[in-house]
């Protein structure tokens, strides 16, 4: 682990102990909702963090802190639950859809020893690795079967050190990229930025304007 990564897992630390503070915090000043049944839900890199907050939450509950929820359980959509094992899942699924050929698939599996996480640095391994990226980048990652469309959302592509506030120049900005067009699923973003960065938008909503410090 470089400790960069190690700096991202501190702070992803912090974020559980916040998020958890934030949630009862809430509670407190809306007691209506603490008998609700409570669920929660997250996706994609929350796979790494929502449990530790659910488990925080349901500790609090086992030792009887105030206050005292229903909580019900949780659900992750399309998680990420650790890189190795998501790394080390990506080339058997690219072979299994079609995407890489029998052969590719068997060369890579044969020159990154079947650990395509920890063996990227061999070099027999990593050019099996660059042709199957190049494969990969002809297609829409999150959801193969459909148009490839710029992605058009402010935050990174993919789980992993890429942080948005690591990269000088992020090509994944929204703007000046080329946007999505209209049936693109990624459609949608751009919309969401037209809107949530409309002035009148954020006056009806009450957001203010403050300085942010990006996690990811
Ligand atoms: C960042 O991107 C802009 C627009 O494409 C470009 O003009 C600028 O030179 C880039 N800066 C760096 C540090 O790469
Ligand atoms: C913001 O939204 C209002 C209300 O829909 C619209 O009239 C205005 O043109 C929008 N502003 C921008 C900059 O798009």
């Amino acid at each position: 682990m470089s400790w960069m990564t190690g700096w991202i897992h501190f702070l992803d630390l912090t974020m559980h102990l916040i998020l958890v503070h934030l949630f009862t915090s809430w509670l407190d000043s809306h007691p209506q909702f603490v008998s609700n049944p409570l669920y929660i839900g997250g996706d994609s890199y929350s796979g790494l963090t929502l449990p530790v907050v659910v488990q925080e939450i349901a500790n609090g509950k086992e030792a009887g802190h105030e206050p005292i929820v229903n909580l019900k359980g949780y659900l992750l959509g399309n998680p990420g639950t650790d890189y190795k094992i998501d790394t080390n899942a990506v080339v058997p699924y690219l072979h299994g859809m079609g995407i890489i050929s029998d052969e590719l698939y068997e060369s890579s599996k044969k020159n990154c020893d079947n650990d395509y996480y920890s063996n990227v640095g061999h070099s027999l391994c990593s050019k099996d690795l660059e042709k199957i990226n190049e494969l990969l980048s002809e297609i829409d990652e999150a959801a193969i079967l459909e148009p490839k469309c710029p992605f058009a959302a402010p935050r990174p592509m993919e789980v992993g050190d890429h942080r948005r506030a690591l990269e000088v120049n992020s090509s994944r900005f929204i703007l000046p990229q080329p946007q999505p067009t209209f049936g693109c699923r990624e459609y949608s973003y751009l919309l969401c930025y037209y809107y949530a960065n409309n002035d009148s938008v954020r006056k009806a909503l009450h957001i203010r304007k403050a300085r942010t410090f990006y996690l990811y």
